[in-house]
């Protein structure tokens, strides 16, 4: 896809997310609108840190449980990007409680699902007259307008062999199978929906263990987004642009 004149990402707090706005920072042309939402923009210190020297970043709260953050976020950014509309959607917040068959609750079913599928759900309908209008200027060979769901290796019922992370993986295969179903509705509107597998990678959720740094992950994703077109952009994709089993 082009360089995006805007992209929104969700959990710009810490880890990937916040990597994602440092490194759109660093690309040849970087975003003329940076929106790095967090669900409690004054304890994100480091992302207000980077926002001071960037006037491109826009700093929002936007928690992807509470409809009402996402409904606010919206109207701002729409009063930012005007007819240019809003370009990449990376829904990149996501939870893992890395519960077993012994210790799952109902509730935590219930929590994971609420952040890591309804959220970029709701999100994505949320923003998606914005994407449509960054579409209306785009070709099928050059879109123009994207939403990247950051999903992970785990979700995958092929390549999964053990029964830890019981609420984890099976929301992730559900992200996939939403992503399969946006890429349907919006293949001929001019927007590339995928998902993506970070790597297993060194942040709160991966813990220092992971062999992938962030600036790797995060380097390997934008090379990947920026490689994204109607043929390879709804299949499973792992940091490096190699595609995984469902
Ligand atoms: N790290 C890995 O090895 C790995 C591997 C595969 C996939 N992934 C995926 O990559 C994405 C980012 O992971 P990460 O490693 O950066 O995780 P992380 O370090 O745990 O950060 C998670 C981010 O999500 C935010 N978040 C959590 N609940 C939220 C909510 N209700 N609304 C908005 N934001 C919320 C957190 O905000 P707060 O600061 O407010 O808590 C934080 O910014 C996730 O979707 C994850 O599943 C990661």
């Amino acid at each position: 896809m082009l360089p995006p004149r805007s992209v929104l990402i969700t959990g710009a707090s810490r880890g990937l997310g916040l990597e994602f706005v440092k490194q759109f920072l660093q690309v040849p042309t970087p975003p003329e609108f940076l929106f790095a939402t967090c669900r409690n923009p004054d304890n994100a210190k480091e992302l207000q840190e980077v926002a001071k020297s960037n006037s491109s970043i826009t700093i929002m709260k936007l928690d992807v449980s509470e409809m009402n953050t996402i409904e606010e976020a919206k109207k701002l950014v729409e009063s930012k990007v005007g007819d240019g509309g809003l370009n990449l959607l990376i829904n990149n917040a996501g939870i893992n409680k890395r519960v077993t068959l012994d210790t799952v609750t109902p509730d935590m079913m219930l929590d994971t699902f609420n952040i890591n599928v309804n959220g970029p759900l709701f999100t994505t309908k949320a923003f998606l007259p914005l994407l449509l209008k960054a579409a209306i200027s785009s070709t099928p060979s050059n879109p123009s307008s994207a939403i990247v769901n950051m999903s992970s290796i785990m979700s995958s019922i092929a390549r999964t062999v053990t029964s830890d992370a019981v609420e984890y993986r099976v929301s992730k295969s559900a992200l996939n199978m939403l992503t399969k179903i946006l890429h349907n509705e919006l293949k001929d509107k001019g927007i590339h929906v995928g998902c993506l597998h970070p790597g297993w990678v060194q942040t709160d959720m991966g813990t220092a263990k992971a062999p992938v740094t962030v600036s790797q992950s995060v380097c390997g994703c934008i090379q990947v987004m920026s490689n994204m077109n109607a043929e390879n952009a709804c299949v499973l994709t792992d940091y490096t642009g190699n595609p995984l089993p469902w």
